[in-house]
């Protein structure tokens, strides 16, 4: 029996299939080519269209060579398919690969501002000596800033503190003992609370002044506080904060919401600096919150931030604090 014209159609087609299915460069095209001699209106079923026109002996010969030539096409275009996928990963993994040797991006470390840290060491310390924090508005009224801290208007005590006055009579708090205030009208004793916060002063700015600064308050009421739990609660904060040898001096002053009053000095380098005022909490004081001073008693002390700040890191002038100076604050 002779080849007839569509068995050689049919080896050609998968020839040329194959060829073309071999040289595909893609998924997409590849599909192109499925469609091309494999689809319903493909080149195979044109070609096979033609059996009608055999006789039935070579009709079975045509339609099994039809078969092969269809398994071919499809083998191939497999084979093909997965040789595409399998580039196409390698492609992936070579573009994602992670060079552990490139330098990496470095990102700067952000640092506590040093009056912060300052603050977190002093809270650190009270609540280690069981302390809770507290805090107060900044904008305040004359009862809560004075007159509650017995300092009546027209008290000379009043001149201390170079008050900012605000329209409509509140003021901007000149210290945080106006905290004490606010804490025992909201609570019973005993008290024990610490108080940090931003206070403001019409001070002419220069080395050691700031129209804004920085406080923490002291407060602790109990029955049977006396003199020397302030001296010794005071004692080891400094302990605590400026190590162990410091030397420490108390000496008696004058605050109209203690009595008696003391400023405490600590020794830096050869010089007495005063870091903080204290005293025991004038019963005036107790009273104005409806405490008892014949039950109660308690101490209070104010620390200056900025003050302890720059006897901590030697710091020659207070406006470097506020200046944002990169170049002072990477230092810390
Ligand atoms: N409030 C005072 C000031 O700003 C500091 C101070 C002194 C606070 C004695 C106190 C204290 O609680 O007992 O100058």
């Amino acid at each position: 029996m002779s080849t007839s014209p569509i068995q050689s159609q049919l080896t050609q087609l998968q020839t040329e299939a194959i060829a073309a299915i071999a040289d595909s460069p893609s998924l997409d095209e590849l599909e192109q080519l499925r469609v091309k001699y494999l689809g319903k209106k493909g080149q195979l079923s044109q070609i096979l269209r033609g059996m009608g026109k055999l006789s039935p002996e070579e009709r079975p010969v045509v339609g099994s060579l039809g078969n092969k030539v269809k398994q071919a096409i499809q083998d191939s275009l497999e084979t093909q398919k997965a040789t595409l996928q399998q580039a196409a990963i390698q492609a992936k993994i070579a573009a994602e690969t992670l060079d552990v040797t490139m330098p990496g991006v470095s990102r700067p470390l952000g640092k506590v501002h040093p009056l912060n840290g300052v603050v977190d060491r002093v809270l650190d310390i009270f609540v280690g000596l069981g302390y809770t924090v507290a805090t107060g508005p900044q904008i305040e009224t004359d009862y809560y800033n004075f007159e509650a801290l017995n300092t009546p208007t027209d008290h000379p005590a009043r001149d201390m503190q170079d008050t900012f006055y605000l329209p409509g009579g509140n003021l901007l708090r000149t210290h945080t003992s106006s905290v004490q205030i606010r804490y025992m009208e909201n609570n019973e004793p005993p008290i024990r609370v610490i108080a940090p916060g931003r206070v403001y002063r019409r001070d002419t700015v220069d080395a050691t002044h700031s129209a804004v600064f920085h406080q923490v308050e002291l407060l602790a009421i109990d029955k049977g506080l006396k003199f020397s739990d302030l001296k010794g609660t005071i004692k080891e904060f400094l302990r605590q904060m400026f190590g162990d040898e410091l030397p420490v001096q108390f000496r008696t002053s004058y605050f109209p919401f203690t009595e008696p009053s003391a400023e405490v000095d600590v020794q830096w380098k050869g010089k007495w600096l005063e870091v903080l005022g204290c005293g025991m909490v004038d019963p005036n004081v107790l009273k104005a919150v409806g405490y008892d001073p014949e039950i109660y008693t308690g101490f209070a002390a104010g620390f200056g931030v900025e003050r302890f700040a720059m006897v901590l890191h030697q710091i020659d002038d207070i406006r470097r604090l506020y200046n944002s100076d990169l170049r002072f604050l990477k230092q810390f």
